[in-house]
């Protein structure tokens, strides 16, 4: 039986002694629900592995609630790290750091590195300070599928098999934070996030974007880059490059005598035009405002996966900012991209 609790202090407490004794709860961070058990307990990170259906070669991120715990997960904090975690933590921002031998090596898929961010939410703060142990948590989602956002979306693909659930709401950036990998030179980006590649590069200079998708046999570097990933049901098509819009339009021009039931998301400036071909919205937000859009994206999949459409349609909102973590997002999540 899956409890849901809403946060508050005493569900919070109860939380923390679910995680001690090597249970898995779902907690709210600034970016979408996690999946916590204790990370310094093997048999209960095992637990995660099996709830989500995960494998075991996908690492997990380890969340702490205070700078002084990175020694219970790192063997060494760069300058570079520090200046990071200075600006951005609490924040949406991981780091791919040396691991402490201690840290049960399949919290790290046997990596030498671990993947490790403080949440930016009082609720995951104050349950791995309750707790007392730093948290492996990924995604609470079941693998593969859209990222939760609110409790009732984890309730969804998890119920029966997690101890708990808090209930903090919906999640405020709702995209995964940005994991940088600070092993190389110069750093690179591993999944765009809520930290953006220009927000990095003022602090740290020089960063690059690795974009390279995993092709059959060839080994993982970070398994977040799996091409076919937080995936709605329906078959989703994305709409890319500078006429994108056009090519969006023509296509559901092509579609209209085939039966097929189409959802998009959809831009505020667009939305109505949209709308106009029988095309069932969810309104994301405004071009100029892709925090918005950010926010939306999954909660936007899971209700148009809900109303059982056949097919989900969407345009990318370019590469500067945040609009890098989006057109990350929606191109592993569709089935098939146009244009580029
Ligand atoms: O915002 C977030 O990051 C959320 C919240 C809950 O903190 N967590 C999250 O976890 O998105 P998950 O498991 O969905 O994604 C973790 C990603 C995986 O893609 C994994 O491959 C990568 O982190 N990762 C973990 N350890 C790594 C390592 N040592 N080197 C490279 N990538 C690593
Ligand atoms: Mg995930």
């Amino acid at each position: 039986m899956t409890k849901l609790l809403l946060s508050e202090p005493q569900s919070i407490a109860e939380a923390a002694k679910t995680i001690r004794s090597g249970g898995l709860v779902a907690f709210p961070t600034e970016t979408v629900y996690g999946l916590g058990a204790n990370a310094m307990d093997a048999a209960a990170v095992e637990k995660i592995f099996s709830a989500k259906g995960r494998p075991t070669f996908d690492p997990l991120i380890v969340h702490i609630s205070n700078l002084s715990e990175i020694e219970r997960v790192v063997s060494s904090f760069s300058p570079a790290a520090q200046t990071l975690a200075d600006a951005f933590w609490p924040g949406p921002l991981t780091l791919v750091l040396p691991k402490q031998p201690d840290l049960p090596d399949l919290v790290t898929s046997n990596l030498k590195t671990v993947a490790v961010r403080i949440p930016n939410h009082p609720v995951a703060l104050a349950l791995i300070e309750a707790a007392g142990v730093p948290i492996a948590a990924p995604s609470a989602n079941r693998f593969g599928h859209t990222s939760p956002t609110t409790a009732s979306h984890v309730f969804q693909d998890l119920a029966g098999h997690i101890d708990l659930i808090l209930d903090g709401g919906s999640t405020s950036i709702g995209v995964e934070s940005t994991i940088l990998d600070l092993s190389t030179t110069p750093a690179r980006i591993l999944r765009p996030g809520g930290i953006t590649r220009e927000m990095l590069e003022t602090l740290i200079g020089p960063v690059t974007v690795f974009k390279q998708i995993k092709k059959p046999g060839q080994k993982l570097l970070s398994p977040g880059l799996l091409e076919k990933h937080y995936a709605p049901r329906a078959e989703m098509i994305l709409f890319k490059g500078p006429d994108a819009g056009q090519r969006l339009s023509d296509f559901l021009d092509e579609q209209k005598d085939t039966g097929k039931s189409i959802g998009a998301l959809a831009a505020l400036e667009t939305a109505d035009i949209i709308e106009q071909s029988g095309v069932l919205v969810y309104r994301i937000g405004s071009i100029t405002d892709l925090a918005s859009i950010a926010h939306h994206i999954y909660a936007g999949l899971r209700w148009l996966d809900d109303q059982k459409v056949d097919m989900i349609v969407c345009r990318d909102f370019g590469e500067l900012g945040l609009g890098l973590a989006i057109q990350d997002r929606l191109t592993r999540a569709a089935t098939r991209v146009i244009g580029n």
